[in-house]
Formats: structure tokens, sequence, C-alpha cells
């Protein structure tokens, strides 16, 4: 049986994926690897800016669409926010010297990472942005790759547990 995801939250609007972004931030751990896909625009940058600032990230954070890269430094960990959507050349990728940021203390987090899957490393955590049924909906879900994020998936969904969406297979 193929596994979606662990976790598949609702999110009723920024906020919201604030409270997720939040909630994943506390187990955030140096060298971590999060990896965002989904739809163009279903909240991404907005989830990874809560995400910085509750690791106390001061600076501003902005999409990095056209930076490819950015570093914010100040908070528990360091961040690095990559956004790979404009990339369509392998070179490019090559660039960004991926293999160095994943062995890097910091934590990783690639929006449309999912589009250079052999790029990524062992072990990340996969997280999907869809539309949901109001404007403001969305479902966000996580696919923990890799035994170190498979063990955080109980301690998340505890801490996600008002907004999970039950299983469609139990349903
Ligand atoms: N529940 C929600 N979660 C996140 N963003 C929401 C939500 N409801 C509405 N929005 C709005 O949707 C937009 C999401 O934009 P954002 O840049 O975060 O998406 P993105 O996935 O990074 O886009 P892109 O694919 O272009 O990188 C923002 O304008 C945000 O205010
Ligand atoms: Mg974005």
């Amino acid at each position: 049986m193929d596994r979606l995801a662990d976790i598949a939250a609702l999110s009723s609007g920024p906020d919201d994926t604030a409270a997720i972004a939040q909630a994943i931030a506390r187990v955030l751990k140096p060298n971590d690897v999060l990896v965002l896909g989904g739809d163009l625009g279903a909240g991404k940058t907005t989830f990874t800016k809560a995400l910085g600032a509750e690791l106390g990230i001061v600076e501003h954070i902005t999409s990095p669409t056209f930076t490819l890269h950015q570093q914010y430094e100040g908070g528990r960990l360091t961040l690095h926010h990559l956004d790979v959507y404009r990339i369509d050349q392998i070179e490019e990728v090559i660039d960004l010297a991926l293999p160095e940021l994943f062995e890097s203390e910091g934590a990783v987090v690639i929006e449309w990472g999912d589009t250079i899957a052999p790029a990524l490393p062992a072990g990340y955590a996969l997280l999907s942005f869809g539309f949901g049924d109001g404007d403001d909906d969305r479902e966000i879900s996580l696919l923990a790759v890799g035994p170190d994020w498979t063990a955080r998936v109980p301690v998340l969904r505890d801490a996600l547990a008002d907004r999970l969406i039950t299983d469609r297979q139990d349903a």
C-alpha cells in the first residue's frame, strides 16, 4: 500500500498554517531538511516565514523565487530557505551546492524540492500544500522519509491533534 502521508492537517487561514509551522519548528534539529511541494501559491512561503519566526529569526523572510537561496541567522538554528521553482537546468541545481548545505548545521527548507528528488538527502520531511474547499482552506500533509523523521511523527500528530484530517481510508 502506498503511504501518501503520515499526517494530514487542515488549515483554515494563514494563522493556522503558521501554527502548523510552529509545531514543526519546535521539533526541528540541526541538519534537518524540509521539502515543500504541492500547489502553486498554496502557502509554502507563508509556512516558512512562521517556521523562521518560531526559530527566533527576526529578519524578514521573503520568497527566494529569484535568489534561489537565502540564509537567515540569529535563531535557534540557521535557516537556509531555497526555492527551486525556476530551476530548469541541472547546472543551476549543482550551483546550489546542495550536498554541502545538507551537511551544514542549519535547517534547510526547499520550496518545490520534490521536483529535484534525486538531489535530496536520504532523510527529510516532505510537506505537501494543497487547496481546500474554501478560499483560505489548505490541506497540509507530512510524509516522513527515513527513520529520523518517522520517529517524530507521533509527537507531531499530538501537537496537531485538533487539526488532523481523518484518514480517508478509515472513513
Ligand atoms: N490557510 C492558508 N495558509 C497559507 N496561506 C494562505 C492560507 N489562506 C490564504 N492564504 C494566502 O495564500 C497565499 C499563499 O502564498 P505563499 O507565497 O505562501 O504560497 P507559496 O506556496 O509559497 O507560493 P509559490 O508556489 O508561488 O511559492 C498568501 O497570500 C496567503 O495569505
Ligand atoms: Mg513560495
